[in-house]
């Protein structure tokens, strides 16, 4: 079951039904979305993800789920939030491909962003991508995000060395556009 806590005009997120379990192992599990993540050299069986989704839905983790039909579409959430610091570490993955490139990450991160800036009081919020993954460093530079750096040859994927891109963004890069 869905709750519409965060209600965007595409999508909305909610807390994690952690009876979808089956849904993310499937999608998880698929080495075409798994390989932009860093849990794509994971075991990744349902009950474990039930478990994992379960210790998930406690935090800042959200299904995003489209507004029209309800589908269950990814998930976005943040890591190692610190309240003193104001500082979190973001992450998204949207699961269900024929909702790529439609406006959704922007939309649910976006979304995310704006309730840790007013409601959690966050003010420095970090993510990093793989240097190969155009669409989604496109979509986060259109939000307001920053390139703050590189960790080079951080990750080996398909028999390559590839950079791991940090980008980090504040609440005047995100209201300002
Ligand atoms: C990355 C991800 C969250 C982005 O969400 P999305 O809904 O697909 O992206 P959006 O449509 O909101 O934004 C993507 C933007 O990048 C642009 N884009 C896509 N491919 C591009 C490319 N090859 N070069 C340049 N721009 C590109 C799109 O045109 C779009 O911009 P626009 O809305 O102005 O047209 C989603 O694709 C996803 O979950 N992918 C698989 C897992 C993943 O990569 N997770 C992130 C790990 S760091």
């Amino acid at each position: 079951m869905y709750i519409k806590k965060l209600i965007g005009e595409k999508c909305y997120l909610s807390p994690i039904d952690i009876n979808d379990a089956e849904k993310y192992a499937m999608w998880l599990n698929d080495q075409e979305i798994a390989d932009f993540l860093t849990l794509s050299t994971a075991v990744i069986p349902v009950d474990g993800e039930r478990e994992i989704l379960q210790k998930m839905s406690k935090d800042h983790n959200y299904a995003i789920v489209d507004l029209k039909t309800n589908t269950l579409l990814g998930n976005v959430g943040l890591i190692d939030i610190n309240h003193i610091h104001g500082s979190a570490e973001i992450g998204i993955f949207i699961g269900d491909k024929s909702y790529w490139n439609k406006g959704y990450g922007k939309e649910a991160l976006s979304l995310l962003i704006d309730y840790s800036y007013k409601k959690l009081n966050l003010h420095n919020i970090l993510l990093r991508t793989y240097d190969f993954n155009v669409r989604a460093i496109a979509c986060y530079e259109k939000i307001g995000f920053k390139r703050i750096g590189e960790i080079r040859q951080g990750i080996q994927r398909n028999l390559e060395f590839h950079n791991i891109i940090l980008m980090d963004i504040l609440p005047s890069d995100f209201y300002k556009k």
